[in-house]
């Protein structure tokens, strides 16, 4: 049997759900600075919309996107429902400006807190996702000489440059059992590193922390042997995509599980990347995706996400598909600025409702 072990270098992109797809552009343009690269459908589920927002080359490991699912209820993190993800920053410096400049858009924002080697400032976004900022802190800062430099008075006018989220850092789902889990990342995702840390924000609770030996912990599971099962609704991570760079490893990766007879969608051609989805022992959706062929396989690179693209074999539905969609856009009730939900005192507890 061929090794697994190596092949994911990091995330790929992180899928969630909203209920408004005009609300979720403005802020995840307007508000956290991203461009939107691809407007299209869900593939599985094509009278709905699929958001991709990344960086301005859509480089992997940067893209967010989203299903619109409006008439979904709204989920709750659990087993199977995922509980934060995680942006980095270029320095610790920017986390200051980032609060005041969501403070000056109505966001609610908390921190910085101290994590091991970095710090965080949390957010929720309109639909009520919990997003981490964070930066490495390799001087040891406090978090109240960052509170100090915090002037409301001189908010920034914009997202700068220097502020620009980078890449994913992590994302959190939820294990009932750290070392099943182990096993499993290490034998069918081939994820090198694991270190297990106290979660800072829950006595007697564990962070357990897996990833390549070139980026470790880019996935932070939060250790809740007592955890129910969630929900995945609005507001909630629909699923976590991981990279490789060539077909080939996917398919190593699928024969490891076929062997194994864990259950897996096979291959399948999302037009910009290739998926292969499973879920791991707590029934979190996990997603191995293809680099290539990328974004801009379909639209010049200065123009995507600016016109809906359809994959070849939907354009037939083309006409029935945009009049579903305007009738979203009708019977939606949009506001903007949203009512942001509060971020909890202890953003990474168990208990999001802390
Ligand atoms: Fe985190
Ligand atoms: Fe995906």
């Amino acid at each position: 049997m061929s090794s697994v072990s190596g092949l994911v270098k990091g995330l790929h992109h992180i899928s969630l759900v909203t209920a408004d797809q005009e609300v979720n552009r403005r802020f995840y343009t307007e508000v956290l600075g991203l461009r939107r690269v691809k407007l299209t459908v869900n593939q599985d589920d094509p009278f709905h919309r699929h958001l991709f927002y990344a960086d301005e080359k859509g480089t992997t490991g940067t893209a967010i996107t989203f299903f619109e699912w409006p008439e979904l209820p709204r989920g709750y993190v659990g087993l199977g429902s995922p509980h934060h993800l995680s942006y980095s920053v270029k320095t610790v410096d920017v986390l200051p400006q980032w609060q005041a400049w969501l403070r000056s858009k109505g966001v609610s924002v908390a921190g910085p807190f101290k994590r091991d080697g970095r710090l965080s400032i949390y957010l929720r976004d309109p639909d009520g996702v919990l997003i981490e900022i964070t930066a490495k802190n390799p001087e040891g800062l406090a978090p109240d000489y960052l509170r100090m430099q915090e002037n409301p008075g001189e908010e920034p006018k914009e997202v700068t440059a220097d502020m620009k989220l980078v890449k994913f850092d992590h994302a959190s789902p939820l294990t009932s059992d750290a070392a099943l889990t182990h096993k499993f990342l290490e034998k069918f995702v081939g994820l090198e590193s694991f270190v297990e840390r106290p979660n800072p924000d829950e006595e007697g609770a564990k962070l357990a922390e897996f990833g390549s030996a070139h980026s470790p912990g880019f996935l932070k599971y939060l250790v809740a042997p007592e955890a129910k099962t969630g929900m995945v609704g609005r507001g909630n991570i629909h699923h976590i995509a991981v990279a490789v760079e060539e077909d080939e490893d996917q398919l190593k990766i699928k024969r490891r599980l076929d062997d194994a007879g864990i259950g897996n969608s096979g291959v399948i051609d999302r037009f910009w990347f290739h998926s292969l989805y499973f879920r791991d022992p707590d029934y979190n959706l996990l997603e191995v995706a293809t680099k290539k062929p990328g974004y801009a396989v379909d639209e010049a690179p200065d123009r995507l996400g600016t016109s809906l693209v359809l994959p070849k074999w939907l354009e037939g539905e083309r006409t029935e598909i945009e009049a579903a969609l305007r009738k979203t856009d009708i019977t939606g009730s949009r506001v903007w600025p949203p009512a942001y939900l509060p971020v909890p005192s202890a953003p990474e507890s168990l208990n999001p409702g802390r």
